[in-house]
């Protein structure tokens, strides 16, 4: 008895071993794709599904190519899982069809069909119309992605019970660029990345299965995004070995059903440190031709490669300035070999000292993007484009937007943005982005007196720049829900559908959201709803409020409460706090003179203390904490009342959270309680250091 008693002991210990070590550290998404993130697909319940009725029994689809492949599939699998119902091919118009093809493709099948407004690349039409003597749905675009963006936005207004009845709707990106980056390094890990390990590499080679990939491609794609930049700016120049590039194709391949170009980032040094030769000057004809025939070679293997990113004399990394050369001529080296093959490269404007003279009041790290690429505005060549972070320092969690938007007139540019959240919680304190993404959007930089918002100047309205557009930091990971938290990924949907249309509210595209992720649930989607809108501002209150940046560790982790390291080194995140007053002196009065770099009726109200908002008070001025803000409150007192208030609000994230409990999946619902308790206690904490 005793005997038998160890030993099935043992083999239950063996076999508990065994499914432990068989069981993936990170749980693997399931590959029939059925729980995507917003794409669920959830089941409507019979009344909802009634709306739906007249939706064609069958689809066709005009025109070959992998992204169209894509669409008639999606379609066939939304319309499966949300209404049960298969949907036929047709060999044709015969009888009442979806009708899916570009417009190309359907001129002359359906010849009566007439756009009422034009359509751009990656643009959509969704139409209700007589054809072939019965109402059809048609799904037109001037490309093969539009065609697939359509049946997105076809699966999306279904899934969240919009009314399809006699559509008629033509929707237009808001500019050619819409691209992710990810920060991904080859051993499998990602800077910055809060979302378990990549789903691109691991021991320093492309993955075998390339599963997730393919289904974060999909998901880029159900928002718009068209580019993705697969590795860690900070970039090993390895990835332009021959042996890496024959890896990468595979990632491309993966990426390309969906209209994803795929594109990498590049170290500028790579041809002395990978190709043989003794420079990387950017002039040297040697250098020019090494990167013409790399590039050559790459189009090879991947004809639809996107270009590169590039960080250059940046936090460490070589650039031009080893020989005196400009940005400029570093990004047209690698713009001229791209240029055939129709690629683009983008030049960050992260380009910064990080060894500056702290003791000297004069300098400042936010002139640095500008200083350094105002003076070559129009020395870029037509496909290099200058990715600018929407702020001047480094993504905090306040920040004016950056002065070079406005500065660059004949040179095309990109807002970068990040959805990570480095500097903004982790992903461990809910941020929902959108609001300040927004707010840095339809911000009006009044170049030379006019309306100039952001948005316009990135986008290419004003001064009709070639290409333009939006660039988000995404650092999805292997985790089950690609960013750690569930409710993060309200982030990646949000800078998908503002990169498509920034003029959404933050309130639809967080309703769009919820009811994609969540389902319909009325409290659950004015729930969350409330939670996500608010969350940008609880977080700012208790870790950085009046515009001090967040006064995370800078020079660690970027999570915890650290406001002495920002200080006394050459890093330039400096608030000058000490015990008297705060704040940076960026006035062209008395300061750094960084005011200065914005256009004139900006500079006015930000140099008077008395027109510049109090929310960006401490970026700007240096003020004792006994000044007193536009809200009547000393400085000193709104930080205390804003840290005690942001804890409690934190707090009260939890009760609201659990007026849902048995309305949100009982898994959900744990992980994400949790989550809000923790964040309740690291409100208290950062209110008790600061
Ligand atoms: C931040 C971030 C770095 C990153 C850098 C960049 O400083 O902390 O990890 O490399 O931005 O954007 O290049």
């Amino acid at each position: 008895m005793r005997y038998r008693f160890c030993s099935s002991t043992v083999l239950l210990l063996v076999a508990l071993i065994s499914f432990l070590l068989s069981t993936p550290l990170f749980a693997q998404a399931d590959p029939t794709i059925e729980t995507v993130a917003w794409l669920r697909y959830l089941p409507l319940d019979s009344k909802a599904a009634m709306n739906y009725e007249k939706l064609p029994r069958a689809s066709v689809l005009f025109g070959k190519s992998p992204v169209l492949d894509s669409a008639r599939q999606e379609l066939a699998i939304g319309v499966e899982k949300m209404l049960g119902r298969t949907l036929k091919s047709s060999g044709g118009i015969k009888g009442s069809v979806i009708v899916l093809g570009t417009a190309r493709d359907l001129h002359d099948v359906a010849p009566s069909l007439r756009l009422a407004s034009s359509l751009e690349a990656d643009g959509y039409w969704l139409t209700t119309t007589e054809l072939g003597h019965a109402e059809c749905l048609v799904i037109t675009a001037a490309n093969d992605r539009g065609v697939l963006y359509g049946v997105f936005a076809l699966l999306s207004k279904i899934a969240r019970g919009e009314s399809i009845i006699g559509i008629n709707e033509v929707q237009n990106p808001y500019a050619p660029i819409r691209w992710v980056n990810q920060w991904d390094n080859l051993d499998g890990r990602i800077e910055r990345g809060y979302g378990g390990p990549s789903i691109l590499f691991a021991d320093g080679k492309v993955r075998a299965d390339l599963t997730r990939a393919g289904e974060y491609a999909r998901l880029l794609a159900s928002i718009g995004i068209n580019g993705c930049t697969i590795n860690n700016v900070n970039a090993a120049p390895g990835v332009l070995e021959d042996d890496f590039i024959a890896q990468a194709k595979r990632v491309a391949d993966v990426f390309r059903p969906w209209g994803v170009q795929m594109s990498m980032s590049v170290d500028l040094s790579s041809p002395k440190l990978i190709g043989g030769l003794d420079t990387f000057d950017p002039v040297d004809p040697r250098v020019a031709e090494w990167w013409r025939k790399k590039v050559d070679g790459i189009y090879r293997q991947i004809p639809d490669f996107g270009g590169f990113v590039v960080k250059a004399d940046s936090e460490g990394r070589s650039g031009p300035s080893a020989y005196g050369r400009t940005h400029a001529d570093a990004a047209n080296v690698i713009a001229r070999a791209l240029k055939p093959h129709g690629g683009v490269v983008f030049y960050r404007a992260f380009v910064y000292n990080h060894h500056l003279d702290w003791r000297d009041p004069k300098n400042d790290r936010a002139k640095a993007a500008y200083d350094n690429f105002y003076p070559l505005d129009g020395k870029f060549d037509d496909n290099a484009v200058v990715q600018i972070k929407n702020g001047p320092i480094d993504f905090q969690v306040r920040e004016p937007v950056s002065p070079l938007f406005g500065g660059l007139r004949r040179t095309n540019e990109a807002i970068e943005l990040q959805i990570t959240q480095e500097y903004t919680g982790q992903q461990k304190h809910l941020c929902f982005l959108v609001p300040m993404w927004k707010e840095v959007l339809d911000f009006d930089m009044r170049v030379d007196g006019g309306s100039t918002p952001v948005k316009d100047l990135v986008s290419g309205r004003v001064f009709h720049r070639r290409v333009g557009g939006f660039v988000g930091v995404a650092n999805v990971g292997l985790d089950a829900n690609w960013m750690g938290s569930p409710l993060a990924l309200a982030n990646l949907y949000g800078f998908g559908r503002l990169a498509w249309n920034p003029g959404l509210s933050s309130k639809t595209i967080i309703d769009e959201w919820t009811r994609l992720t969540f389902g319909s649930d009325p409290l659950v989607v004015r729930t969350i709803a409330n939670l996500q809108l608010s969350s940008w501002q609880v977080y700012e209150s208790y870790t950085g409020p009046l515009g001090a940046g967040t006064l995370t560790n800078i020079v660690g982790n970027h999570y915890d409460p650290g406001p002495a390291s920002s200080e006394g080194n050459g890093w330039g995140q400096w608030h000058r706090a000490d015990h008297q007053g705060i704040g940076m002196d960026r006035t062209m009065a008395t300061g750094t003179g960084y005011i200065g770099q914005y256009p004139t009726e900006v500079q006015k109200i930000y140099e008077s203390l008395v027109a510049c908002p109090d929310n960006l008070l401490l970026f700007f001025h240096h003020v004792p904490y006994t000044y007193a803000l536009h809200s009547g409150k000393t400085v000193i007192q709104h930080v205390y009342d804003s840290h005690y208030e942001g804890a409690e609000r934190a707090h009260d994230f939890v009760a609201e959270w659990k007026t849902l409990e048995g309305r949100v999946d009982p898994e959900r619902y744990r992980d994400i309680l949790a989550r809000f308790e923790f964040q309740a206690g690291e409100a208290v904490k950062w209110r008790d250091a600061i």
